[in-house]
């Protein structure tokens, strides 16, 4: 028969110094794991807010400015496949692009003629700045900065810095580009 000593050959004071080091080595094994992950997070990391261009560096094509009337809309996306965009003219003629995720829960906004709309609560955004006028959300939409070429391409090129100070919804009007002014 095979005593449990010959199995377990580690004496009481052994033993502390045992689950010490694998308490070490476990220890160094979490950190190697997280350090790997951080930097794998760190290799795939997208650009931040401001940065020049979309991923890889590239800007993207969205439409000829002139195939995109006032009060009309057109999706995109620009990241990435999952990084949808809605392009739109306002009744003023002026061009601006928001991603597509309400700042409440990350519904899809829609274009209803007038402002961006999100209708799983209701929210509404105007389309000047992408501030929230009505219903939950309290932060702006993140924008999309935009160049027009010179063969009249709409090109989506960065993200644009968030405007850092929520417009009051009650001065916040319409936001539909048909004649209101817009508050900074
Ligand atoms: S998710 Fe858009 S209003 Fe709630």
């Amino acid at each position: 028969m095979v005593h449990w000593k010959d199995t377990f050959p580690v004496d009481i004071a052994g033993e502390s110094r045992y689950s010490r080091r694998e308490f070490a080595r476990f220890l160094a094994l979490v950190s190697t794991g997280f350090t790997l992950g951080i930097g794998y997070l760190w290799a795939r990391r997208k650009p931040l807010e401001g940065a020049p261009s979309g991923e890889g560096g590239a800007a993207v094509a969205v439409c000829k400015a002139s195939e995109l009337l006032p009060g009309k809309s057109r999706l995109f996306t620009f990241r990435d496949d999952q990084d949808k965009c809605i392009l739109v003219r306002t009744w003023r003629g002026d061009l601006k692009a928001y991603r597509q995720v309400c700042t409440h829960l990350g519904c899809a906004v829609r274009w209803d003629g007038a402002r961006l709309e999100c209708p799983c609560h209701l929210g509404f955004f105007e389309v000047e700045q992408g501030f929230p006028v009505q219903g939950p959300p309290t932060r702006p939409l993140g924008g999309i900065v935009l160049e027009i070429r010179g063969d009249g391409m709409v090109w989506a090129v960065g993200d644009m810095t968030k405007p850092n100070v929520p417009r009051p919804i009650a001065a916040a009007g319409a936001g539909d580009g048909r004649g209101e002014e817009v508050l900074a």
